[in-house]
């Protein structure tokens, strides 16, 4: 007996951060029981999910251009009998959820990040043409729980969210409207789902959230990552994004005496002048960030610093902008992500007098970026010569290659046998670029 062939094929398109990944990954699990398997590409597709990023201007114009190309899908796909349901999900669905069906009169469904798990009745709502097309109410509780144990784990690292919701207000960003306030999911539920991942294989997970280390369970990140250091079968531990001001001293500490905690730490300082953080309410100044990283590298010297800057805030200066060169200078950081200043309705920043012309965005960005390329270079170089454990994730792009991470994060090509996938093993670096390092096994495999 051959297999059904599945009734309905879904297509899923992500944008913005890692906790839309993770989300997006979650809707897939929801809706394979309901018969959706994945399809192709959009044109193959009977139902088709954006999920959508509000972060910056061009990330969300991308989405309208997106649903303009999915229109046409939809009226081919018609043409040959046939239908698809297109739903816009994520943060441009709860921010701008009118003006989407307005806008785009194709689009059946808009769905806010905290009611993924409406989204199976949404659909059968929507194929009764019934209506109700909008749902974007914030009950972040509400969608853990009813988004289900079952999960599929796809190879060999995993996406966990563990904290959901901003409630800092920097005043450049949507967040805090777009995702609501601070929630932390019990640590029962996460140790649960990194078990469930581990059986299938899964060696390293990354905790996600908006502010991941203001997580709020019983004796905070810290706690939660000595747990999951417990659990059978995962290895390495990482967690993403952090906020300066939630950096407490166990977490430090984890750093030191959690082996599992790997050496990598995206820690975002957005500027380098006091005098713009605080107009950005970011809660530090550069000094007590310097000083946080110092305490950081004292319990884990080998730390390796991820940063988030912006550039081109409402009156930022040119003596503040190099402020914030100095800065990068001071603590050298291993990889960063750069961007211009963009003004968003409704945050507190887009009303600031001094908003700056775009050439001088693209030129501040282009000088911190140079010396940001420099200094990733530089660390990557920094480690040839010495062999770092490898955790082998997939076939590389070449036959007879396989791809895998440093403890840093940084990709790592080697030629070695396909069995190792899923393995952590010595590598000896022999060469570095910008994006990734060369090397080879260590050890000999058979
Ligand atoms: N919660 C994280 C990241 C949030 S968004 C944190 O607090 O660091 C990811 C990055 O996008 C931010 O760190 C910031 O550098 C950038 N960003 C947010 N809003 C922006 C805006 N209006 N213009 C340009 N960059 C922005
Ligand atoms: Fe946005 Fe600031 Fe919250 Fe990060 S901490 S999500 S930058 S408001
Ligand atoms: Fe974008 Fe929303 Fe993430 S605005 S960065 S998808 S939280």
């Amino acid at each position: 007996m051959t297999d059904p062939a599945p009734a309905r094929r879904l297509f899923i398109k992500t944008y913005g951060c890692q906790m839309n990944v993770y989300d997006s990954e979650r809707m897939a699990d929801l809706l394979r029981p309901l018969g959706y398997a994945m399809a192709e590409g959009p044109e193959d597709a009977d139902l088709v999910v954006l999920n959508t990023c509000h972060i910056r201007e061009k990330a969300t114009e991308k989405v309208y251009s997106e649903l303009g190309y999915i229109k046409q899908m939809k009226l081919d796909r018609q043409a040959r009998g046939k239908s698809m349901t297109i739903a816009v999900a994520g943060c441009v669905a709860q921010a701008e959820g009118k003006e989407i069906m307005h806008r785009q009169p194709a689009v059946d469904l808009v769905i806010g990040p905290q009611a993924y798990h409406q989204l199976p009745e949404l659909i059968a709502r929507t194929h009764r043409a019934k209506g109700e097309r909008l749902a974007a109410d914030f009950a972040a509780e509400a969608k853990f729980d009813r988004l289900g144990p079952e999960r599929k784990a796809d190879g060999v690292t995993a996406f966990l969210t563990v904290q959901e919701g901003c409630d800092k207000f920097c005043t450049f960003c949507v967040v805090p409207y777009t995702r609501g306030a601070e929630f932390s999911r019990p640590a029962e539920a996460i140790l649960a789902e990194a078990r469930d991942l581990a059986a299938q294989g899964v060696r390293e997970v990354t905790l996600l959230g908006q502010n991941v280390n203001a997580y709020g369970g019983e004796g905070g990140l810290a706690a939660l990552v000595r747990q999951l250091a417990q659990v059978e079968g995962l290895d390495r531990i990482r967690y993403t994004t952090s906020h300066p001001a939630d950096m407490d001293l166990a977490l430090i500490a984890a750093h030191g005496e959690v082996e599992a905690l790997m050496p990598y730490l995206h820690l975002p300082v957005q500027a380098g002048s006091d005098r713009v953080l605080k107009a950005m309410n970011r809660a530090h100044t550069a000094e007590s960030y310097l000083r946080l990283v110092e305490r950081i590298r004292k319990a884990r010297p080998d730390m390796a610093l991820a940063g988030d800057f912006i550039v081109g805030f409402p009156g930022e200066r040119e003596s503040d902008f190099e402020a914030t060169l100095q800065l990068v200078v001071e603590i050298g950081y291993a990889s960063a992500f750069s961007f211009k200043y963009s003004r968003r309705p409704g945050t507190p920043a887009a009303a600031l007098p001094g908003q700056l012309a775009e050439e001088v965005k693209d030129e501040r960005l282009a000088r911190l970026n140079a010396l940001l390329d420099d200094q990733q270079k530089a660390f990557n170089a920094s480690q040839v010569g010495a062999t770092l454990p490898v955790l082998f994730e997939r076939a590389g792009r070449h036959p007879g290659q396989l791809s895998g991470r440093s403890p840093y994060l940084q990709a790592v090509h080697v030629a070695g046998p396909d069995h190792l996938i899923g393995q952590i093993v010595p590598v000896r670096i022999e060469g570095a670029a910008k994006m990734s390092l060369a090397g080879a096994l260590a050890l000999e495999f058979a």
